[in-house]
């Protein structure tokens, strides 16, 4: 299914061999958990314990890219969430997610992609690979890169960033909100290092050359080069879907030139620090 940030692999979040189902063709390992997707706060109610916290998030950023850790309830197989007695839910912000999810229920689903690889920005970069599916085309994803995960289990953490900043969200709960792994043994699972990788490899670098593929910030100098917007959130709608082009025009190298290092290209940075890991 299309959603503003991602196509996911959908499936009901209450059905424990539909989940396996995802887990198998995604080729994702047992210990990383799924997001939940919620058509509202009612519907996040019944798969998770929303404290006043979350409620104050949820009424600043929902419907959107944000993704919140909560007490999870009985209703969620443990299957679902690696486990865990969280469980990480969101309400996505585009019509045609909202509409399958107020008819079927809550959506358990991770980006339709195999594990490690690009996550689709559009119907037609979803991976074949995953097997049998029905693809509901959206359009483009507006967001283009994951959600912003955050743990509200403990003092709010960001797990993974994404377009809502840290500086949004502390803002909105009223106090500094870390970023980072959760202290103490398995607490954020699933966040692998080599994640979001094209199948070509990938090099960052500080100015793309000549003959060189990738993207570029400068007029392109040969047909495999993709100019790249200096707008964080326009750069990071088109980042995945230029990836995908240059992967299936078989270059032998994509070659990024780096973004700036400020805080607007957090989300972006954590993205090509791992896909060129
Ligand atoms: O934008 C998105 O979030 C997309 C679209 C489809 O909604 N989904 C997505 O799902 O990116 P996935 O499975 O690729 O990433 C889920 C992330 C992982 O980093 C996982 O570790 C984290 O959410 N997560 C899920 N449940 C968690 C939990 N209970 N505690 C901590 N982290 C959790
Ligand atoms: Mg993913």
């Amino acid at each position: 299914m299309p959603t503003e940030t991602v196509y996911g692999l959908a499936c009901l979040a209450t059905d424990p061999e539909a989940v396996e189902k995802v887990f198998a063709a995604k080729g994702r390992p047992p210990e990383s958990p799924l997001i939940v997707h919620v058509s509202g706060i009612e519907q996040a109610k019944e798969v998770a314990e929303v404290s006043e916290q979350a409620e104050k998030l949820i009424a600043r950023f929902w419907p959107g890219p944000l993704t919140l850790v909560l007490p999870k309830r009985a209703v969620i197989p443990s299957r679902v969430t690696a486990g865990l007695e969280t469980v990480a839910t969101r309400m996505p912000r585009h019509p045609v997610a909202l509409a399958l999810i107020e008819r079927v229920g809550p959506l358990a689903a991770p980006s339709a992609n195999r594990f490690t690889k690009l996550s689709p920005t559009r119907a037609e970069d979803v991976d074949p690979a995953l097997g049998e599916f029905l693809v509901l085309d959206g359009g483009p994803c507006q967001i283009g890169i994951e959600s912003t995960v955050v743990d509200l289990t403990g003092t709010p953490r960001v797990l993974r960033p994404g377009q809502i900043s840290i500086a949004e969200l502390s803002d909105a709960v009223g106090q500094v909100v870390e970023i980072g792994p959760t202290p103490g043994p398995q607490r954020s699972p699933g966040l692998h290092e080599r994640h979001y990788s094209p199948a070509t490899p990938v090099r960052l670098a500080h100015q793309l050359r000549y003959e060189e593929a990738g993207l570029t910030f400068e007029e392109p100098q040969n047909s495999r080069q993709i100019q790249v917007s200096r707008d964080p959130a326009i750069y990071a709608a088109m980042l995945y879907f230029s990836l995908a082009d240059l992967d299936r025009r078989g270059v032998a190298e994509i070659v990024i030139e780096r973004p700036p290092q400020t805080p607007e290209w957090l989300a972006v940075w954590d993205r090509l620090r791992r896909c060129s890991s």
